[in-house]
Protein backbone atom coordinates (compact mmCIF):
# COMPACT_ATOMS: atom_id res chain seq x y z
CA UNK A 1 0.00 0.00 0.00
CA UNK A 2 1.12 3.51 -1.19
CA UNK A 3 1.12 5.22 2.05
CA UNK A 4 -0.33 9.09 0.84
CA UNK A 5 -0.01 10.65 4.37
CA UNK A 6 3.45 11.49 5.83
CA UNK A 7 3.56 9.69 9.32
CA UNK A 8 6.91 9.06 11.23
CA UNK A 9 7.49 6.47 13.96
CA UNK A 10 10.11 5.91 16.01
CA UNK A 11 11.63 4.31 19.39
CA UNK A 12 13.88 4.32 22.03
CA UNK A 13 14.55 0.50 24.28
CA UNK A 14 13.97 2.30 27.90
CA UNK A 15 16.79 0.57 29.10
CA UNK A 16 18.79 3.96 30.60
CA UNK A 17 18.70 7.70 31.10
CA UNK A 18 19.42 8.99 27.09
CA UNK A 19 22.52 10.46 26.81
CA UNK A 20 24.24 13.61 24.29
CA UNK A 21 24.88 10.71 21.46
CA UNK A 22 20.94 10.23 21.47
CA UNK A 23 20.56 13.58 21.21
CA UNK A 24 23.03 14.32 18.55
CA UNK A 25 21.99 10.96 16.78
CA UNK A 26 18.15 11.29 16.96
CA UNK A 27 16.47 13.49 19.51
CA UNK A 28 17.37 16.83 17.63
CA UNK A 29 16.22 15.51 14.70
CA UNK A 30 13.10 14.46 16.34
CA UNK A 31 12.48 18.22 17.38
CA UNK A 32 13.28 19.66 13.80
CA UNK A 33 11.47 17.31 11.89
CA UNK A 34 8.04 18.15 14.48
CA UNK A 35 8.90 21.81 13.66
CA UNK A 36 9.31 21.00 10.49
CA UNK A 37 5.57 20.74 9.48
CA UNK A 38 6.28 18.47 6.68
CA UNK A 39 4.65 15.48 8.54
CA UNK A 40 0.93 14.17 9.22
CA UNK A 41 1.22 12.71 12.22
CA UNK A 42 4.87 11.69 14.42
CA UNK A 43 4.99 9.22 16.41
CA UNK A 44 7.49 8.18 19.26
CA UNK A 45 7.07 4.64 20.83
CA UNK A 46 8.66 3.82 23.98
CA UNK A 47 9.58 0.03 23.31
CA UNK A 48 9.66 -1.36 26.94
CA UNK A 49 8.21 -4.84 25.55
CA UNK A 50 11.44 -4.66 23.55
CA UNK A 51 13.55 -4.10 25.86
CA UNK A 52 12.08 -6.68 28.16
CA UNK A 53 13.00 -9.60 25.37
CA UNK A 54 16.92 -9.12 27.19
CA UNK A 55 16.16 -7.75 30.26
CA UNK A 56 13.65 -10.62 31.77
CA UNK A 57 15.06 -10.52 34.66
CA UNK A 58 15.02 -6.93 35.08
CA UNK A 59 11.99 -5.20 35.14
CA UNK A 60 12.67 -2.84 37.34
CA UNK A 61 15.23 -1.61 35.69
CA UNK A 62 12.46 -1.12 32.28
CA UNK A 63 10.11 0.18 34.43
CA UNK A 64 12.47 3.28 36.09
CA UNK A 65 13.78 4.35 32.73
CA UNK A 66 10.29 4.44 30.95
CA UNK A 67 10.02 7.53 32.87
CA UNK A 68 13.47 9.35 32.47
CA UNK A 69 12.83 8.46 28.44
CA UNK A 70 9.71 10.64 28.73
CA UNK A 71 10.88 13.26 30.99
CA UNK A 72 14.02 13.07 28.12
CA UNK A 73 11.78 13.52 25.59
CA UNK A 74 9.75 16.45 27.16
CA UNK A 75 13.17 18.19 28.36
CA UNK A 76 14.85 18.28 24.64
CA UNK A 77 11.46 19.73 23.27
CA UNK A 78 9.37 17.55 21.46
CA UNK A 79 6.27 18.72 22.14
CA UNK A 80 3.25 16.64 23.07
CA UNK A 81 0.98 19.00 21.23
CA UNK A 82 2.97 17.72 17.52
CA UNK A 83 3.96 14.22 18.49
CA UNK A 84 2.61 11.47 20.03
CA UNK A 85 4.77 9.75 22.68
CA UNK A 86 3.41 5.96 23.44
CA UNK A 87 4.51 3.31 25.27
CA UNK A 88 4.54 -0.52 23.45
CA UNK A 89 3.35 -2.77 26.00
CA UNK A 90 -0.24 -0.34 26.26
CA UNK A 91 -0.71 -0.87 22.90
CA UNK A 92 -2.04 -4.82 22.49
CA UNK A 93 -2.42 -4.40 19.06
CA UNK A 94 1.34 -4.53 18.49
CA UNK A 95 1.37 -7.86 19.99
CA UNK A 96 -1.03 -8.98 17.69
CA UNK A 97 0.21 -8.11 14.36
CA UNK A 98 3.79 -9.76 15.98
CA UNK A 99 1.38 -13.07 16.05
CA UNK A 100 0.60 -12.95 12.62
CA UNK A 101 4.16 -11.85 11.34
CA UNK A 102 5.74 -14.65 12.61
CA UNK A 103 4.19 -16.78 10.16
CA UNK A 104 5.83 -14.71 7.33
CA UNK A 105 9.26 -15.10 8.28
CA UNK A 106 11.78 -17.73 8.51
CA UNK A 107 14.23 -18.29 11.39
CA UNK A 108 17.13 -18.73 8.63
CA UNK A 109 15.81 -14.86 8.00
CA UNK A 110 15.93 -13.56 11.19
CA UNK A 111 19.08 -15.23 11.96
CA UNK A 112 21.19 -13.74 8.58
CA UNK A 113 19.96 -10.03 9.98
CA UNK A 114 23.82 -8.67 11.34
CA UNK A 115 22.26 -5.97 14.20
CA UNK A 116 20.46 -9.10 15.74
CA UNK A 117 23.51 -11.39 15.26
CA UNK A 118 25.99 -8.92 17.05
CA UNK A 119 23.72 -8.49 19.68
CA UNK A 120 23.26 -11.73 20.40
CA UNK A 121 27.33 -12.06 20.84
CA UNK A 122 27.40 -9.17 22.83
CA UNK A 123 24.52 -10.79 25.27
CA UNK A 124 26.52 -13.90 25.62
CA UNK A 125 23.35 -15.49 24.23
CA UNK A 126 25.54 -17.28 21.73
CA UNK A 127 26.53 -19.80 25.23
CA UNK A 128 23.71 -19.50 27.66
CA UNK A 129 21.05 -19.55 25.05
CA UNK A 130 18.89 -17.43 22.98
CA UNK A 131 15.99 -16.49 24.13
CA UNK A 132 12.81 -16.50 21.82
CA UNK A 133 11.39 -13.44 22.43
CA UNK A 134 15.19 -11.68 21.83
CA UNK A 135 15.10 -13.49 18.53
CA UNK A 136 12.06 -12.31 17.09
CA UNK A 137 11.75 -8.83 18.33
CA UNK A 138 12.74 -7.66 14.65
CA UNK A 139 9.64 -8.99 13.99
CA UNK A 140 7.60 -6.96 16.76
CA UNK A 141 9.23 -3.97 15.23
CA UNK A 142 7.96 -4.44 12.18
CA UNK A 143 4.47 -4.39 13.84
CA UNK A 144 5.94 -1.31 15.69
CA UNK A 145 6.09 0.66 12.38
CA UNK A 146 2.90 -1.26 10.42
CA UNK A 147 0.80 -0.51 13.18
CA UNK A 148 0.83 3.03 12.71
CA UNK A 149 1.15 2.82 8.73
CA UNK A 150 4.60 4.65 8.94
CA UNK A 151 5.94 5.86 6.01
CA UNK A 152 9.25 7.33 7.47
CA UNK A 153 11.53 5.64 10.16
CA UNK A 154 14.03 7.77 11.58
CA UNK A 155 16.84 5.65 13.09
CA UNK A 156 20.59 4.81 13.54
CA UNK A 157 22.24 2.61 11.43
CA UNK A 158 22.37 -0.47 13.26
CA UNK A 159 18.37 -0.30 12.88
CA UNK A 160 18.46 -0.47 8.72
CA UNK A 161 18.19 -4.16 9.07
CA UNK A 162 15.04 -4.07 11.22
CA UNK A 163 13.55 -1.81 8.39
CA UNK A 164 14.32 -4.16 5.71
CA UNK A 165 12.90 -6.68 7.48
CA UNK A 166 9.91 -4.54 8.17
CA UNK A 167 9.80 -4.17 3.99
CA UNK A 168 10.02 -7.55 3.17
CA UNK A 169 6.96 -8.38 5.79
CA UNK A 170 4.91 -5.71 4.30
CA UNK A 171 5.72 -6.94 0.70
CA UNK A 172 4.94 -10.70 1.76
CA UNK A 173 2.19 -9.59 3.78
CA UNK A 174 0.28 -7.67 0.80
CA UNK A 175 1.27 -10.44 -1.60
CA UNK A 176 -0.45 -13.21 0.29
CA UNK A 177 -3.47 -10.87 1.63
CA UNK A 178 -3.95 -8.29 -0.71
CA UNK A 179 -2.79 -4.47 -0.28
CA UNK A 180 -2.80 -3.81 3.55
CA UNK A 181 0.04 -2.54 5.18
CA UNK A 182 2.37 0.43 3.92
CA UNK A 183 5.75 0.44 2.54
CA UNK A 184 8.18 2.11 4.76
CA UNK A 185 11.61 3.78 4.16
CA UNK A 186 14.30 4.31 6.90
CA UNK A 187 15.73 7.64 7.44
CA UNK A 188 19.12 7.76 9.08
CA UNK A 189 21.70 10.89 10.21
CA UNK A 190 22.72 13.29 8.18
CA UNK A 191 26.00 13.12 8.52
CA UNK A 192 29.36 11.14 10.19
CA UNK A 193 29.16 13.59 12.97
CA UNK A 194 25.34 12.51 13.50
CA UNK A 195 26.12 8.96 13.44
CA UNK A 196 29.02 7.92 15.60
CA UNK A 197 29.61 10.46 18.84
CA UNK A 198 31.90 8.13 20.57
CA UNK A 199 32.09 8.05 24.16
CA UNK A 200 34.38 10.34 26.66
CA UNK A 201 36.88 7.99 26.61
CA UNK A 202 37.36 7.46 22.42
CA UNK A 203 35.48 3.89 22.48
CA UNK A 204 32.80 4.12 19.46
CA UNK A 205 30.13 4.30 21.53
CA UNK A 206 28.50 5.95 24.48
CA UNK A 207 27.54 2.75 26.77
CA UNK A 208 26.50 2.66 30.35
CA UNK A 209 28.83 -0.15 30.93
CA UNK A 210 31.62 1.68 30.01
CA UNK A 211 30.66 4.42 32.00
CA UNK A 212 31.86 7.34 29.07
CA UNK A 213 28.07 8.11 29.10
CA UNK A 214 27.36 12.44 29.05
CA UNK A 215 23.26 12.04 29.91
CA UNK A 216 21.41 14.94 29.20
CA UNK A 217 20.32 15.10 32.95
CA UNK A 218 23.90 15.17 34.43
CA UNK A 219 24.92 17.98 36.60
CA UNK A 220 27.29 20.38 35.68
CA UNK A 221 29.49 18.88 38.00
CA UNK A 222 29.71 15.66 36.71
CA UNK A 223 29.53 17.26 32.95
CA UNK A 224 32.89 18.69 34.21
CA UNK A 225 34.37 15.86 35.99
CA UNK A 226 33.60 13.18 32.14
CA UNK A 227 35.54 16.18 30.18
CA UNK A 228 38.48 17.07 32.47
CA UNK A 229 38.66 13.62 33.93
CA UNK A 230 38.06 11.37 30.93
CA UNK A 231 37.74 12.61 27.60
CA UNK A 232 40.51 10.85 25.36
CA UNK A 233 42.03 13.99 23.62
CA UNK A 234 45.78 13.23 21.36
CA UNK A 235 48.14 10.91 23.04
CA UNK A 236 51.36 12.67 20.89
CA UNK A 237 50.10 16.32 21.97
CA UNK A 238 52.40 16.40 25.54
CA UNK A 239 53.41 19.64 24.95
CA UNK A 240 51.33 22.84 24.08
CA UNK A 241 53.62 23.30 21.41
CA UNK A 242 53.28 20.13 19.70
CA UNK A 243 51.20 19.95 16.69
CA UNK A 244 48.16 17.84 17.66
CA UNK A 245 45.52 15.31 15.56
CA UNK A 246 42.30 16.29 15.05
CA UNK A 247 41.32 12.53 14.09
CA UNK A 248 40.20 10.76 17.15
CA UNK A 249 40.17 13.33 19.31
CA UNK A 250 37.23 13.09 21.07
CA UNK A 251 37.23 16.64 21.73
CA UNK A 252 36.42 17.76 18.41
CA UNK A 253 34.50 14.88 17.74
CA UNK A 254 31.94 16.86 20.19
CA UNK A 255 32.92 20.11 19.14
CA UNK A 256 31.84 19.16 15.03
CA UNK A 257 28.70 17.97 16.84
CA UNK A 258 27.26 21.20 18.83
CA UNK A 259 29.49 24.04 18.16
CA UNK A 260 27.91 27.12 16.15
CA UNK A 261 30.20 30.28 15.62
CA UNK A 262 28.11 32.10 17.94
CA UNK A 263 30.17 29.88 20.85
CA UNK A 264 33.23 31.19 19.65
CA UNK A 265 31.80 34.79 19.61
CA UNK A 266 30.74 34.14 23.01
CA UNK A 267 33.19 31.80 24.58
CA UNK A 268 36.56 31.57 22.67
CA UNK A 269 37.03 35.14 20.85
CA UNK A 270 40.21 34.62 19.55
CA UNK A 271 38.98 32.05 16.24
CA UNK A 272 35.88 32.83 14.09
CA UNK A 273 34.89 29.24 13.76
CA UNK A 274 35.74 25.50 14.27
CA UNK A 275 38.09 25.48 11.03
CA UNK A 276 40.01 28.18 12.06
CA UNK A 277 40.56 26.86 15.83
CA UNK A 278 41.76 23.16 14.78
CA UNK A 279 43.84 24.87 12.69
CA UNK A 280 46.00 25.85 15.15
CA UNK A 281 45.67 22.79 17.10
CA UNK A 282 46.97 21.31 14.26
CA UNK A 283 49.93 23.43 13.92
CA UNK A 284 50.80 23.31 17.62
CA UNK A 285 50.54 25.84 20.18
CA UNK A 286 46.85 25.39 21.70
CA UNK A 287 46.46 23.84 24.82
CA UNK A 288 43.52 20.64 25.82
CA UNK A 289 43.12 22.30 28.39
CA UNK A 290 41.67 25.20 26.57
CA UNK A 291 40.02 23.11 24.00
CA UNK A 292 38.19 21.53 26.55
CA UNK A 293 36.97 24.45 28.53
CA UNK A 294 35.25 25.84 25.73
CA UNK A 295 33.99 22.09 24.99
CA UNK A 296 32.54 22.50 28.53
CA UNK A 297 30.67 26.11 27.55
CA UNK A 298 29.59 24.87 24.45
CA UNK A 299 28.19 21.43 26.34
CA UNK A 300 26.45 23.55 29.24
CA UNK A 301 24.98 26.02 26.68
CA UNK A 302 23.05 22.84 25.03
CA UNK A 303 22.30 20.67 28.26
CA UNK A 304 21.51 23.62 30.49
CA UNK A 305 17.99 24.77 29.15
CA UNK A 306 17.56 20.64 28.87
CA UNK A 307 18.10 20.47 32.22
CA UNK A 308 15.74 23.38 33.04
CA UNK A 309 13.00 21.86 31.52
CA UNK A 310 13.42 18.36 32.95
CA UNK A 311 13.50 20.02 36.67
CA UNK A 312 10.10 21.77 34.93
CA UNK A 313 8.80 18.76 34.17
CA UNK A 314 9.68 16.79 36.88
CA UNK A 315 8.27 19.03 39.56
CA UNK A 316 4.83 18.70 37.61
CA UNK A 317 4.56 15.02 36.98
CA UNK A 318 1.43 14.90 37.15
CA UNK A 319 1.25 16.68 33.75
CA UNK A 320 3.94 14.42 32.18
CA UNK A 321 1.47 11.15 33.62
CA UNK A 322 -1.39 12.99 31.74
CA UNK A 323 0.64 13.32 28.52
CA UNK A 324 1.73 9.80 28.09
CA UNK A 325 -2.16 8.85 28.87
CA UNK A 326 -3.60 10.69 26.40
CA UNK A 327 -0.60 9.61 23.31
CA UNK A 328 -1.14 5.88 24.08
CA UNK A 329 -5.09 6.84 23.96
CA UNK A 330 -4.96 8.21 20.77
CA UNK A 331 -1.96 5.41 19.57
CA UNK A 332 -4.09 2.65 21.14
CA UNK A 333 -7.08 3.77 18.63
CA UNK A 334 -4.62 4.07 15.37
CA UNK A 335 -2.79 0.32 16.38
CA UNK A 336 -6.43 -1.25 16.68
CA UNK A 337 -7.75 -0.02 13.75
CA UNK A 338 -4.53 -1.13 11.88
CA UNK A 339 -4.76 -4.34 13.38
CA UNK A 340 -8.51 -4.38 12.16
CA UNK A 341 -7.57 -4.34 8.56
CA UNK A 342 -5.13 -6.81 9.05
CA UNK A 343 -7.75 -9.26 10.27
CA UNK A 344 -10.11 -8.08 8.06
CA UNK A 345 -7.46 -8.93 5.09
CA UNK A 346 -6.83 -12.08 6.26
CA UNK A 347 -10.46 -12.80 6.46
CA UNK A 348 -9.88 -14.05 10.52
CA UNK A 349 -12.40 -11.14 11.50
CA UNK A 350 -14.56 -14.32 12.12
CA UNK A 351 -17.80 -12.21 14.40
CA UNK A 352 -17.08 -8.41 12.58
CA UNK A 353 -20.08 -8.76 9.72
CA UNK A 354 -21.67 -11.49 8.70
CA UNK A 355 -19.99 -12.57 5.99
CA UNK A 356 -17.96 -15.49 7.26
CA UNK A 357 -21.07 -16.57 9.60
CA UNK A 358 -22.60 -16.80 6.12
CA UNK A 359 -19.82 -18.61 4.70
CA UNK A 360 -19.79 -21.27 7.75
CA UNK A 361 -23.76 -21.78 7.64
CA UNK A 362 -23.78 -22.43 3.45
CA UNK A 363 -21.02 -24.91 3.87
CA UNK A 364 -22.83 -26.55 6.88
CA UNK A 365 -25.62 -27.18 4.81
CA UNK A 366 -24.20 -28.31 1.62
CA UNK A 367 -20.92 -30.57 3.49
CA UNK A 368 -19.61 -31.82 0.22
CA UNK A 369 -18.68 -28.36 -1.51
N1 LIG B 1 15.18 -1.20 18.18
C1 LIG B 1 15.16 0.22 18.38
C2 LIG B 1 16.47 0.59 19.10
O1 LIG B 1 17.05 -0.24 19.78
C3 LIG B 1 13.99 0.70 19.20
C4 LIG B 1 12.66 0.51 18.50
C5 LIG B 1 11.64 -0.30 18.86
C6 LIG B 1 12.24 1.16 17.30
N2 LIG B 1 10.61 -0.20 18.01
C7 LIG B 1 10.93 0.67 17.04
C8 LIG B 1 12.83 2.07 16.44
C9 LIG B 1 10.22 1.09 15.92
C10 LIG B 1 12.11 2.49 15.32
C11 LIG B 1 10.82 1.99 15.04
O2 LIG B 1 16.89 1.71 18.99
Amino acid sequence: MEGNRKIILTGDRPTGRLHLGHYVGSLKRRVELQNSGEYDDINILIADDQALTDNADNPGKIRDNIINVVLDYLSVGLDPDKVTICVQSALPALHSLTFYYMNLVTTARVSRNPTVKSEIQMRGFADEGLPVGFFCYPISQAADITAFDATVVPVGEDQLPMIEQTREIVEKFNKTYGDTLVLPKAMIPENETQRRLPGVDGKAKMSKSLGNCIYLSDTPKTVKKQVNGKMFTDPQHLRIEDPGHIEGNVVFAYLDALCTDDHFREYLPDYANLDEMKEHYMRGGLGDGVCKKFLISVLEETLSPIRVNREKWSANIGDVYDILADGINRARKKTDATLARVQRAMRINYFEDRSITGEWEKMLKNPAE
